[in-house]
This record gives C-alpha cells, structure tokens and sequence, in this order.
C-alpha cells in the first residue's frame, strides 16, 4: 500500500525515547519536554513554545488566553475541523471565510466580514504546507483591534520572504529576511500527528511573542494548578493538554531531519508535475512552501473516481478539505463566499506524498491518474 504521508522516522527517535524510558520520566514532564519546546523555538524563531497533546488544543487554549468567548471569530471555511472545534469550545460563534487563488483565507472577504459583524479574533488556516497572505489579514486585525491565531498545523517549516522595511513585521534592515509561518500572530499552532511532516503520533505545539501569554497557555495545559501552593489549589478551570516526555522525545529526533524532509516533499511535487498535466496549488511569490502533500486540480477528471481507482491500486489519496460552510454542524453559519472553496472540492484531490516515495512509485501513482 502507498499511504498518503506516513510517518518517517529518522532512526533517533527510538534512541531519545529509550533514554526517556531510562530515566523513567514517562509522564508530561522530563527532559524531551524541554529540548522539543526549544529546538521548535530555534527552528521556527518563536520566542516562547509550549508542547500539548495536538494542535486542537493548542488552539483552544490560544483562545483562552485571549479571552476569546461568547464571540464572533472568523476562520477559513476551506481547513480541516480542527481549525473550528476550539471556537465552539469557548461558545463562539464561528463566521466563514472562502479562499483566495492560493486557497487560503481571501482579504477582501474579510474586510467585508469585520465590517458587518463584532469579529473578536481570525484563526488563519495554513494549508498543505503552503501559507496564507498574511501581511494585509496582519493589517487587518491590527487597524480593527482583532487578534490573529496561526493555524500553523499543516505547514511547519513554510516560510515569508521578504524584504524590509516592513513595520508589520518588524524587522528594520535591508537584507532579505525570513519568517516562519505561526510566528507572526499573536499565537501559532503546529500539529504532530500521524500524517504530518514530522510526527510525534499524536502532539502538538503552541508558540507566542508574548512571554505571559504563553506562560499562562502552559498553566492552563496543566489543570490550572496554582505553582506557589502544594496542596493542590485551583482558582480557575484548566484542561488536562501537556505533551508527554515520550512523544517529546520522538520529536526531538524527528525535528533532527525537518529541512531534510522538507526538501524530499519539494521533490515530490516536482515529479508529479513532470508526470501529470493538471493544475497544482499554487505557492505565493517571496514564500517557502513544504509541499507537505501535493494537491491537484483535475482539468477533466473527477477526483471522486480517480481515488476509488487509485484504492484499486492499494494507493492512497484524499478529497481536498470539505468546505466547512457545507457542514451540517454549521447549517445556517454566517458565511462570505465566492465558490473558490467548493470549486476546488469538486476537482482537486490529495496525493501520496510521504517521504520514503520513490520517483519510480510516483510515476506509478501518475500512471494510474492519467489511466
Ligand atoms: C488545518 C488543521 N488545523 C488543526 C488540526 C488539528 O491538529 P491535531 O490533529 O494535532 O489536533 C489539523 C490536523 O489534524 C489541521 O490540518
């Protein structure tokens, strides 16, 4: 079988999780905690991390901390579930927002949508690898005092390029800079569960600017127990989210390999571009994508029939995401469309796309697309 993206383990992984089991820190504290919270923080540039169960409930307590409830949050209609769950959580309600040609979140529906509504905060999906135009959503919320949440979930190790001046990034000289996708909000999310780039089975990663912020993201993760006192006191609700030393501890070793997984998925993409004649998700100028899967656009095809046929062939693949405004749990959603989204779940399809492909297996896959 060709799995979508299955995990790939470096090798280092078991030895991290052995010398976890050694010192027999087999609990949400430990060593592997704090190298994984601190290799997330030199790779990415965040200057505070705080590793949970998965990204769901990074989000969740992102909107916590800010205080986000009873609220109109705006969120990308084209994104996975996990995306929106965290707004229901806090008993918000969430207000859809159809996607620009690089299928992420469009500005000129946003604008319109923070117009018409009291919108308190945007999560900002990130999808397959690729990143959102974020520089006018940034401006966006800055003029309308509204927070931003990265939902980085998806695109770990994608990137902006750009060349400063640039106030809203904050950065003052003149060479050409970079910035992690997750970083630029007031908080960012990364996943590490089974199918992404790197994994730690299940986990995830909340990172801020704001020290306090995620101090008080980390308290809330462990049941909100109050650090001054011993004797187990609670002022406040708190969740149950902390990563364990285990899973740290794979991801140690898995962040060891990013960028060479990173490219591996680059080259994927360009062997089914050498292999297929349809469309691809487009990167945005001056961007570093992953290319975490590569996605296409059927010209002709029908991306339903096409999957039932590569199944066939025990090759795995996916619809692109369902558009959250067609949900039935969101019957009734406010929603600011302009068809992009359904469009592309009509046509589009997610293709295998773990690292250990061979050029000879995508040419199979492609094979079997073109048949
Ligand atoms: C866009 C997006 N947001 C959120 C999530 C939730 O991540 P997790 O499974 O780590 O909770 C995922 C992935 O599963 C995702 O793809």
């Amino acid at each position: 079988m060709i799995f979508l993206s299955p995990p790939h383990m470096s090798g280092k992984e078991l030895e991290y999780v052995k010398e976890a089991f050694e010192s027999n820190y087999i609990a949400p504290v430990g060593k592997f905690i704090d190298k994984f919270e601190e290799s997330i923080k030199n790779y990415t540039g965040a200057k505070n991390t705080v590793a949970v169960c998965n990204a769901t409930s990074a989000l969740h307590l992102a909107l916590r901390v800010l205080g986000i409830r009873d609220s109109q949050v705006a969120v990308s209609t084209f994104t996975f579930i996990g995306s929106v769950n965290p707004i229901l959580y806090e008993r918000n309600e969430p207000i859809f927002i159809d996607v620009d040609e690089y299928w992420h979140m469009d500005v000129e529906l946003l604008e319109k949508a923070i117009k018409e509504n009291d919108i308190k905060a945007v999560i900002l999906p990130h999808i397959y690898g690729q990143v959102a135009n974020i520089e006018p959503i940034l401006k966006l919320c800055k003029e309308n005092n509204i927070y931003l949440i990265e939902d980085s979930a998806e695109s770990l190790g994608a990137y902006y390029k750009f060349q400063v001046p640039s106030s809203e990034f904050q950065v003052s000289s003149s060479d050409w800079k970079i910035k992690h996708s997750g970083t630029i909000g007031e908080f960012g999310v990364y996943s590490f569960n089974g199918n992404k780039l790197l994994t730690t089975s299940s986990g995830g990663v909340l990172v801020s600017n704001n020290e306090e912020w995620a101090k008080k993201a980390k308290f809330l993760s462990t049941q909100a127990k109050e650090p001054e006192f011993i004797e187990y006191v609670h002022k406040e609700v708190g969740f149950n989210y902390r990563m364990s030393n285990i899973l740290a501890a794979i991801g140690v070793g898995q962040m060891e390999v990013i960028e060479e997984r990173i490219s591996k998925k680059r080259e994927i993409f360009e062997w089914y571009k050498e292999f297929l004649d349809e469309e691809f998700m487009p990167e945005l100028k001056n961007t570093r994508g992953t290319r975490w899967l590569t996605t296409v656009v059927f010209k002709n095809k029908n991306p339903f029939e096409v999957m039932k046929k590569l199944q066939e062939n025990q090759i795995e693949s996916r619809p692109l995401w369902n558009p959250m405004h067609l949900q039935p749990l969101f019957k009734g959603s406010k929603a600011y469309l302009n068809g992009r989204s359904e469009e592309l779940f009509k046509k589009g399809l997610c293709l295998p796309s773990g690292t250990t492909l061979t050029k000879e297996q995508v040419k199979e896959v492609c094979e079997v697309v073109n048949s």
